[in-house]
């Protein structure tokens, strides 16, 4: 069988898709939340098309699942009013609730998550085509992440409910919200990078107008009633449309306090432009990278392969942190490559529901016919595809290709492909490493392999000032979530962890006072009537 044929042949006809990952029906979302309520859509709506395709006999085709409302401005403006007057200056009953208040609801909506694992867990599957292993991994990963929210935030209170006296001064310090936050997440984890920023914002007792990302639309539908019912009216707002017409109005509106999106560098760029009080605006954005794995000539070539496939591949390479050159040396260039292209073909691919499987159909409609001119583009610069079979594809799914020699002339080495193409190139000195780095416009993780621990150590001490994040033997990743996640230059901004987000999403504030004894009357009246949220020595157990 030729191999085309065989790529044909991962795909099944509708009859064959497995029960136990079958969706209960097609999913026409027509309703979405708003000022407390889910309010009815009867306008035009975008259908959603899986990337897993159905053998016909037409072809290929992608499954359509559902589909979800077009809202226009209007609607938007809608719910940015609703958030503004949940948040009242400040002054709404979220941003003045209690820590332990604000917990216990956000403990009720996990409790209300967890009840929709079935559903959501088919839909990340469903709409981005990720292994159901890893969208059942994404969900517990997230809820994970919700709980070790819940604890940092309790840590943090404790530590803040007593007094600093400092020079007669007396004060209690305590995180205080931002106002309205603009949440955006990404298609490659449309759950848990959502709920990173989205979790936080909300706990710290900000207000939320929250955009579905592109793909990885529809999981959201089942939570939007959880929303609903934990938190008051207009804390959470949802809202569907396509970004270029609803979201410039909202920044152009002033009314945004904070902008957080994990995306594109190039749309973060846009939006924050389009804000009239620049200083205003906080972003905290997780954006594009291009994250290089340095292969010396004193590395285990066994473990750099290893990890470079992990780092490169996993979920298609559609991750942010994703290994996306490599740098290898030119002593050790062909026995890399022989045994990369090896591991490659190893790999299993196939539809998402198969154990095991490790590539998968992609979502992005473009993306082959993209993926396909960076190595058109490579070949006319001098490279080839050097592993078997790489580069092809059929309908939504395509094989992985291991480029080299890739060099500066190429796309390859300059564009974040975001997809299962690895680039190599050789290099002779270490010292082309650095300047790769150094002229990059991204600065988010470097692997570096190397058992040399001298040699390591000469490259630990340029690299961390290029970048945020140095693994040594190690893929790029961003966990564990407790570890900072940023980027220097246009990978970040801000520093995202489960301690550092609860910190982006709020500013200190303090209550300070001369300690003179009327001064310590009334406060010790205030603290012990129970009279204010922020003013109090409550401690949270
Ligand atoms: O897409 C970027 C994600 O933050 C990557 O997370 O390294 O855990 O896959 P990960």
């Amino acid at each position: 069988m030729d191999f085309n044929a065989t790529l044909r042949n991962i795909f099944v006809e509708e009859n064959d898709i497995p029960q136990e990952f079958s969706l209960p029906g097609l999913i026409h979302q027509r309703e979405y939340l708003s000022n407390g309520a889910m309010k009815t859509w009867d306008g035009p709506v975008h259908e959603v098309y899986s990337p897993i395709c159905i053998k016909t006999e037409n072809g290929l085709e992608r499954k359509l699942i559902g589909s979800y409302p077009v809202c226009t401005a209007a609607e938007a403006d809608e719910s940015l009013d609703a958030a503004v007057a949940a948040y009242n200056n400040g002054r709404g009953e979220w941003p003045t609730m209690g820590v332990a208040e604000r917990i216990h609801c956000v403990e009720q909506f996990t409790g209300r998550m967890i009840e929709q694992k079935d559903i959501i867990v088919k839909l990340i599957m469903w709409e981005i085509g990720k292994s159901f292993a890893d969208s059942v991994k994404e969900f517990d990963r997230t809820v994970e992440y919700i709980y070790a929210t819940i604890d940092s935030l309790k840590n943090l209170d404790r530590d803040s409910s007593g007094f600093d006296i400092v020079d007669g001064i007396a004060a209690q310090v305590r995180r205080s919200p931002l106002g309205v936050v603009l949440c955006m997440g990404p298609f490659n984890y449309p759950l848990n990078e959502t709920f990173t920023t989205l979790i936080p914002a909300l706990i710290m007792g900000n207000t939320i107008l929250f955009k579905p990302p592109k793909f990885g639309t529809l999981l959201h539908y089942p939570l939007q009633e959880a929303f609903r019912d934990c938190f008051p009216k207009g804390v959470v707002n949802i809202i569907y449309g396509r970004g270029n017409t609803i979201v410039p109005g909202l920044m152009q509106s002033g009314k945004i306090n904070v902008l957080t999106l994990i995306g594109s560098s190039k749309v973060a760029n846009e939006l924050k432009k389009q804000h009239p009080k620049v200083n205003r605006l906080r972003a905290v954005l997780g954006l594009d990278a291009k994250n290089a794995a340095i292969v010396t000539s004193n590395a285990d070539i066994e473990l750099a392969v290893k990890e470079i496939i992990l780092g490169s591949l996993s979920f298609n390479g559609q991750r942010c942190t994703a290994l996306k050159i490599v740098w290898v040396h030119r002593s050790i260039a062909d026995e890399f490559l022989k045994k990369f292209s090896a591991a490659v073909a190893q790999l299993r691919f196939g539809m998402p529901w198969e154990k095991g499987v490790s590539l998968t159909p992609l979502p992005e409609t473009n993306k082959i016919e993209y993926l396909d001119s960076c190595i058109a583009d490579a070949v006319a610069h001098g490279a080839s595809v050097v592993n078997e079979n790489g580069g092809g594809s059929e309908g939504s799914f395509f094989y992985p290709a291991v480029v080299y020699p890739v060099n500066s002339k190429m796309k390859l080495y300059h564009e974040e492909q975001f997809g299962p193409i690895v680039p190599v190139v050789p290099f002779d000195d270490l010292e082309e490493t650095i300047e790769f780095l150094i002229e990059s416009t991204h600065g988010q993780q470097v692997s570096i392999f190397s058992n040399d621990a001298d040699e390591v150590a000469s490259l630990i001490d340029p690299l961390v000032n290029q970048v945020s994040r140095v693994n040594i033997n190690t893929q790029c990743q961003r966990g564990p979530d407790v570890f900072p996640f940023t980027g220097r230059k246009d990978s970040a901004e801000g520093t995202l962890s489960v301690a550092d987000a609860i910190r982006a999403f709020s500013i200190r504030s303090l209550v300070a006072f001369k300690m003179n004894e009327t001064n310590k009357q009334l406060i010790n009246e205030i603290v012990h009537e129970d009279t204010s949220n922020f003013l109090s020595t409550k401690f949270i157990f």
